[in-house]
C-alpha cells in the first residue's frame, strides 16, 4: 500500500480549531481554507503569457482566529514545523527571512495598501497539510488562505482574481520569489472535479470538468527540495524576458518556433532552449486541453512525457530523482495503466504527477515507490489526488 491517505478538511479543520483552543483559550471564530494545488501540464510558462493547467488539491491550510477588539497586534500560532509570529498593525509591516509568517505579512500589506482597515487585532492558528518543499504550494495555500480570513473578518468581498493576484504580489515582495499567477489562481479559484485552464496573459481561469473515476492522479513526493527563491527560478524568468526582447514581441502570446529560430545565435544556446520550452509547451498545454475534451488520452499522456522531457533538457529545472520517478512511469507504459507523468510545479525537487487509470494506480504506486527506494535510498510519498475545491469560508461571516 504504497499510497497514503490524507486527512480530510474536516479534520484538518478540527486541528486547527483544537489547537486555537489550546493556545488562547477561547474558541476560533472564523475558520477559512485554502488548497495546494497540481499542474496536469503548462510548466514555467504562467509568467509566460501562456496557459496552464493546474487543479486544487485536496490538501488545505486552514486558519482558525478570534478578533481581539481593541489590540492592536496580530498574533500567529502554527506550532509544528512554524515558529509564532506576532505583526503590530501600527508599525510597517516587515519580512523576516526565511520566516513563513512574511506569505501572511504580504497579504495583510497587500490589504492595507488597498485601503482596507483592519479595525482590530486577531489571534489565530494555522494548521496545514500541504506537503512543505514538495512543489505542491504549501506558500500559495497559506497566502491565499490568510487573504480569506482577512476577506471575512473586514467584511470585504476582494473577487477570486484580486484575491490570486494581491496574493502573488505577496510572494514577489515578502517571499522574494518572483512566481507566476498559476499556484494562487488555482488556490482561489480550483473546484470539485474541475481543471482550472488559466490563461495567463488575460488572467482568466476556465473550469474544465474532470470528472472520471476511471483516472487517477498520483502525485509522487520525491521529499527532495530546493528553495525557489535559491536562484534558479528567477535566472529562468530572467531568461525568458532576455529572450523575449529579443524576438522584438511585447508578449510569448504569439511567438513562434520561427520567431525564435530567427534570434538563436544572438541568444545562444542556454537561453535558446528556454525559449524554445516556453514556445513547445504552451503549445503543448492547448493540445493537452483539447486532448481532454475529445478524451484523447493517449494524446494527452504523450503531451505529458513531453512536457518533462522539455523541463528536463530545455528548461534544466528537474533533477534526478524527478527524472528517475518519471522514467519509472514511463517504463510500465499504458499496458501497465499508466498514460503520463512528468514533473510539477517549480522543479529542482519536489513533485511528480502521473496520470493513470483508477484500476492500477495501487499498482503503479508500488512501482514507482520500490524503483524510487532503490535508485534514491528516499520513502516517496505518494498521493491519489481529485480536483478539489478552492479557497472557502467554514466559519464567521
Ligand atoms: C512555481 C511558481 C508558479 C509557476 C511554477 C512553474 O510553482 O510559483 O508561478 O511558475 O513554479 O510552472
Amino acid at each position: 500500500m504504497s499510497i497514503v491517505a490524507l486527512p480530510s478538511l474536516r479534520e484538518t479543520i478540527a486541528a486547527a480549531e483544537s489547537a486555537f483552543i489550546d493556545h488562547f483559550n477561547a474558541p476560533a471564530e472564523f475558520v477559512v481554507a485554502a488548497p495546494g494545488r497540481v499542474n496536469l501540464i503548462g510548466e514555467h510558462i504562467d509568467y509566460c503569457d501562456g496557459y496552464v493547467m493546474p487543479f486544487a488539491l485536496p490538501v488545505y491550510a486552514v486558519f482558525a482566529a478570534a478578533v481581539v477588539p481593541g489590540r492592536r497586534t496580530i498574533v500567529f500560532s502554527a506550532g509544528g514545523d512554524f515558529t509564532d509570529v506576532e505583526v503590530n498593525l501600527d508599525e510597517p509591516i516587515e519580512p523576516v527571512d526565511g520566516c513563513w509568517g512574511n506569505y501572511a505579512k504580504g497579504v495583510l500589506a497587500g490589504f492595507l495598501a488597498r485601503g482596507i482597515e483592519i479595525p482590530d487585532g486577531f489571534d489565530l492558528c494555522l494548521a496545514s497539510d500541504v506537503p512543505l518543499g514538495a512543489g505542491l504550494s504549501s506558500s500559495a495555500a497559506i497566502e491565499v488562505s490568510f487573504a480569506t480570513l482577512l476577506e471575512a473578518i473586514t467584511g470585504t468581498t476582494l473577487g477570486k482574481k484580486e484575491k490570486a493576484l494581491l496574493c502573488q504580489k505577496a510572494e514577489h515582495d515578502y517571499a522574494n520569489v518572483p512566481c507566476g499567477i498559476m499556484d494562487q489562481f488555482a488556490s482561489a479559484f480550483g473546484e470539485e472535479g474541475k481543471l482550472v485552464l488559466i490563461d495567463c496573459m488575460k488572467e482568466e481561469a476556465e473550469l474544465v470538468p474532470f470528472e472520471r473515476d476511471d483516472l487517477t492522479v498520483l502525485i509522487s513526493n520525491t521529499k527532495v527540495s530546493h528553495q525557489l527563491s535559491d536562484g534558479g527560478y528567477a535566472k529562468r524568468r530572467h531568461q525568458t524576458e532576455v529572450a523575449l526582447k529579443a524576438t522584438g514581441k511585447p508578449s510569448w502570446r504569439g511567438v513562434t518556433m520561427t520567431d525564435i529560430d530567427a534570434v538563436q545565435s544572438e541568444l545562444g544556446d542556454e537561453v535558446y532552449r528556454r525559449a524554445r520550452h516556453v514556445v513547445t509547451e504552451t503549445a503543448r498545454t492547448l493540445d493537452a486541453a483539447k486532448a481532454l475534451e475529445n478524451g484523447e488520452m493517449e494524446t494527452l499522456g504523450k503531451l505529458m512525457y513531453e512536457s518533462h522531457d522539455s523541463l528536463r533538457d530545455d528548461f534544466e529545472v528537474s533533477c534526478s530523482e524527478l527524472d528517475v520517478l518519471v522514467a519509472a512511469a514511463k517504463e510500465l507504459g499504458a499496458d501497465k495503466g499508466v498514460i503520463g507523468a512528468r514533473m510539477t510545479g517549480g522543479g529542482f525537487g519536489g513533485s511528480t504527477v502521473t496520470l493513470c487509470r483508477t484500476d492500477a494506480a495501487e499498482e503503479v504506486a508500488n512501482f514507482l515507490a520500490e524503483r524510487y527506494k532503490v535508485e534514491t535510498g528516499i520513502d516517496a510519498q505518494i498521493m491519489a489526488a481529485r480536483p478539489s475545491q478552492g479557497a472557502l469560508v467554514y466559519k464567521g461571516a
